[in-house]
């Protein structure tokens, strides 16, 4: 996070419009278009549209600023895709995930177009065709193959290995390609996604030769593929200590991979676009000793950002204003009512008192994307900074948020 714009004054800008905020997440949109130009400068040239994964930010303003320089989006859900239809990511450069197709998706897509959909499994193909149909459209659908291709990191983000949920096997894949008897479909591309946050691009470049030896097999069976989806997965340094997954390397490698081949291609990270870009800012609250043990409680929770609960995963965490003094041992923990709401568990950090601001690093990705209103919490506002200027971009929820789902709606009696 480089903000143009001092840390220390967000909260109180915030307050003024929401007088009881103590946390809130911000993002970075200068160093979003930076990274997004690097990006896209890494794979110029080739026949390519990279799909922004909605689910790492859903915030409109990401999504926009994102949308304005030429990427598409995918969506994983009707959620999804309803949101999508809201910003500026035009029809043709929307792609569907997702293992649960339903027939309210099939049909969404059927109805408003996509760019093309990743189906996970061949039943799915059914219910494509018949909203397709339907809505006398034909929709492009890559099939998502499960490539056996193991990855390093936490096992709940590995996904292309045989004991995962997602993907059909090669075998299924090719005899579909083979038999395609779906007239309102062109299903003509393969899909792969083996896993998130990878640093070794190597279950990456296994996964490009799974998905080229298959595409060269149903070329060979007389059903040429021409759509090649090669996922996300690309990982980002948490640590600080230089551990950058090597974008430019990898660029160059599907670059000389797919030479003299003629896939439309399609990419779909998430996490590297946004992750560094993101802070979430929290006062302390409490600084708590106990058997030698210090514990600084902050204003967010588990609820917030659940990716330390979740996955264990080590965010860097910063005081704003580091005070004068010795730096002690601290476990970082939230308000919320479970023993896994630690954010860092004795981590050093200069002497801290009530008031003072952390800062939770690189929370761009997956950070207010999975918060919940467990313990009876808000979500946290969201808040962008662009050249300069403090943008509240979602607000805060307040009580009057959460009590309006409640109801009184006798369903059987
Ligand atoms: N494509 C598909 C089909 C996906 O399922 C995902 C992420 C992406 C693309 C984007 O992956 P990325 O480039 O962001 O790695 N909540 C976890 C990460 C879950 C990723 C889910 N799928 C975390 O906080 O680490």
């Amino acid at each position: 996070m480089r903000t143009g714009m001092a840390l220390e004054r967000v909260l109180p800008a915030l307050r003024r419009l929401e007088p009881a905020a103590r946390a809130c997440y911000v993002y970075d949109l200068d160093l979003l278009a930076s990274r997004a130009r690097r990006f896209r400068e890494a794979f110029e040239g080739l026949p390519l549209l990279t799909t922004y994964a909605l689910k790492a930010n859903p915030l409109p303003a990401i999504v926009d600023l994102l949308a304005g320089m030429g990427f598409g989006a995918e969506a994983g859900s009707l959620g999804e895709l309803e949101l999508l239809a809201a910003t500026k990511v035009p029809a043709d450069r929307r792609v569907l995930n997702g293992n649960g197709r339903t027939p309210e998706e099939a049909a969404w897509v059927a109805r408003h177009g996509v760019h093309s959909v990743n189906a996970d499994h061949v039943g799915e193909l059914d219910l494509l065709e018949r909203e397709a149909a339907a809505a006398k459209k034909r929709v492009r659908v890559a099939l998502r193959v499960n490539p056996g291709v193991s990855t390093s990191g936490h096992p709940y983000v590995a996904t292309g290995h045989g004991e995962a949920k997602f993907g059909i096997s090669p075998a299924e894949a090719l005899e579909a390609w083979r038999t395609a008897h779906w007239p309102h479909l062109v299903l003509d591309g393969l899909h792969v996604h083996v896993g998130s946050q990878l640093l070794d691009p190597k279950p990456l470049a296994n996964a490009l030769e799974a998905a080229m030896y298959l595409a060269e097999s149903s070329a060979r069976q007389g059903a040429p593929l021409k759509l090649l989806n090669l996922g996300g997965g690309l990982g980002v340094d948490y640590t600080g200590e230089g551990a950058e997954f090597p974008l430019e390397s990898w660029a160059a490698h599907v670059r000389e991979r797919v030479r003299g081949l003629s896939f439309d291609l399609v990419l779909e990270p998430g996490r590297w676009l946004v992750a560094p870009v993101g802070v979430l800012l929290a006062e302390v609250l409490w600084v708590k000793e106990r058997d030698g043990r210090r514990f600084v409680v902050i204003a967010a929770g588990m609820n917030d950002l659940l990716r330390p609960a979740l996955y264990k995963a080590r965010h860097r965490i910063e005081p704003v204003r580091p005070r004068n003094g010795d730096a002690v041992p601290a476990t970082v923990v939230g308000p919320v009512c479970e023993s896994a709401d630690v954010f860092a568990e004795r981590i050093t950090l200069p002497p801290l008192e009530p008031g003072d601001l952390l800062a939770i690093r690189d929370v761009g990705a997956y950070g207010a994307a999975m918060a919940s209103n467990y313990n009876g919490r808000g979500r946290l506002a969201e808040l962008v900074v662009s050249g300069g200027a403090l943008i509240r971009a979602r607000a805060g929820e307040g009580p009057e948020e959460m009590m309006r789902r409640r109801r009184d709606d006798v369903l059987d009696a």
